[in-house]
């Protein structure tokens, strides 16, 4: 069965901050895939929005060169591509002033009740004054949504400040929290491998896993946005979000349904069950490092330190996490979490680690006997691995070997894989909230980094340093071999 394409209502999509990185690298070009594939209609409009004055045919020329440094040329027709430019519009509005308010006004005056999703791809000090404006000039219509995107906050406070104000002028059901890792493809596969099939739920609990590993390695550093990530770290940037999100949808309950408050219930209740690690049990079960010089994907690169032009950082740009959750299907089962910027290669994966067989009936020529490993491969190569132990063939006795049974996404369905955010803009304009997050799950994830955040702060030590282009500080290593067990490699 091939997937269907069914097109989104008419919508007029605002993007605040629409002339910056965010909108032209990636909200624009995946928008432009969604209408290459017949997904828009021909009414959908999409108006970028900033302070500097800029003309529609200024807005689509820059738009144009963002698809051709954004979208591979195979996939750029010069037709599809002058039809989407023509949905694009632009209005120069001062978000703190008054300028250009009412033009923006004018612009929506469209007559019909089509829906209306302002995208705030700004910094999120601009979200509540943003959001106020928008109902004082009387543009929150029932059929508005608003999309806003992490930072939600620094901490707790933070964060509830921030969905205070924005909770002030939306409904919580027209506000849309995006975690873009949701959006991927294997992500949502998750979903699928363990709700699609009878095969894993039975085992998918502490008497058959041994742990789980969740690992999102980059190799890529901060890349010009040393500003807001010297703030923040792996830990605010990272786990806080794409990791816990990661370990909600492995650890989660069967939801009833797969509609969005069904899912975010179960998953709601997995980051309110996860243990608590605080000053007393913080340099036991996390590790933080920063990386100094080495090597990166084209060569030598400079430490974090000089790339952020601050030579008394104490910011971490790796963290490794023992995290355990306490209810009847996890307890005793560790999820270990590791995230880091300039690793050795760029993998995401979740490795599901199953038990060892009790008692082995081979002899010792057989080998040494493995215990099954299921492998969630999110990027690259996206696919599932199993690991298992079969005979090595041919003759020569009983000798057993541990091999993959490999499924590749790319090789088995010969699709494009789409990115992440082609999928969430679209599921705003259909209304779908089941892969944003809800205000009680960006506070509950808060809850429980906060103490991490604060022991850290509050502890004399530094940051253990590690070499570009490695698997971070040997602390990670010593954090799960000093339980018997060891990271996942491609060997197994
Ligand atoms: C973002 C972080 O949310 O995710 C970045 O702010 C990080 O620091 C990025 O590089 C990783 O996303 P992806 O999709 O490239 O794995």
């Amino acid at each position: 069965m091939t997937s269907r394409i069914i097109a989104v209502e008419p919508f007029d999509l605002v993007v605040f901050g629409g002339a910056g990185d965010l909108a032209y690298r990636k909200l624009l070009p995946a928008l432009y895939h969604r209408c290459r594939d017949g997904q828009l209609p021909g009414t959908g409009r999409i108006i970028g929005v900033s302070r500097r004055a800029m003309s529609d045919e200024a807005y689509r020329e820059n738009t144009r060169q963002a698809l051709v440094d954004h979208v591979p040329e195979s996939e750029r027709d010069g037709t599809t591509v002058d039809s989407f430019l023509d949905r694009l519009h632009f209005i120069s509005v001062d978000a703190t002033g008054d300028a250009g308010w009412s033009d923006l006004a004018e612009a929506l005056k469209t007559g019909d009740d089509r829906i209306r999703a302002f995208y705030l791809a700004v910094g999120p000090e601009l979200f509540g004054t943003i959001c106020k404006r928008l109902g004082q000039e009387g543009l929150v219509t029932p059929e508005t949504r608003v999309i806003i995107e992490k930072p939600i906050g620094h901490d707790l406070d933070s964060a509830c400040a921030v969905n205070d104000a924005v909770g002030s002028v939306f409904e919580e059901s027209q506000i849309y929290r995006i975690d873009h890792y949701l959006g991927k493809e294997t992500v949502q596969n998750l979903m699928a491998l363990r709700f699609g099939n009878t095969l894993l739920e039975p085992l998918w609990r502490n008497a058959s896993v041994d742990h789980v590993q969740i690992t999102v390695a980059e190799t890529l550093g901060v890349e010009g946005r040393g500003g807001y990530y010297d703030n923040a770290g792996a830990l605010r940037d990272m786990i806080q979000n794409h990791l816990l999100q990661l370990l909600c949808l492995v650890a989660m309950e069967p939801p009833a349904f797969m509609d969005a408050d069904s899912v975010r219930d179960e998953k709601l209740k997995v980051l309110r069950s996860l243990k608590p690690i605080a000053e007393g049990n913080a340099t036991a079960l996390t590790v933080r490092g920063q990386y100094r010089a080495g090597a990166g994907p084209e060569g030598s690169v400079p430490a974090y330190s000089s790339e952020v032009d601050n030579p008394d950082t104490t910011t971490e740009t790796f963290v490794a996490i023992k995290a355990e959750i306490a209810n009847w299907r996890w307890s005793g089962v560790p999820f270990y979490l590791r995230t880091g910027k300039r690793l050795a290669t760029r993998v995401s994966e979740i490795v599901v680690a199953f038990r060892a067989i009790p008692h082995s009936i081979f002899g010792e020529g057989a080998g040494a006997l493995k215990p099954n490993k299921l492998v969630i491969r999110l990027q690259p190569d996206e696919g599932v691995r199993l690991w298992m132990m079969i005979k090595d063939p041919g003759p020569g006795g009983m000798r057993l070997r541990y091999v993959p049974l490999d499924m590749s996404f790319a090789e088995a369905f010969k699709v494009r894989s789409p990115d992440a955010y082609e999928r969430l803009i679209l599921d705003v304009i259909r209304g779908n909230q089941t892969l944003f997050m809800r205000r009680d799950e960006v506070e509950a994830a808060w809850k429980w980094i906060d103490p991490i955040a604060d022991a850290w702060e509050r502890g004399d030590e530094a940051p253990k340093g590690y070499t570009a282009g490695t698997w971070g500080p040997s602390a990670s290593v010593a954090l799960i071999e000093r339980d018997g067990r060891t990271w996942y490699d491609e060997q197994g």
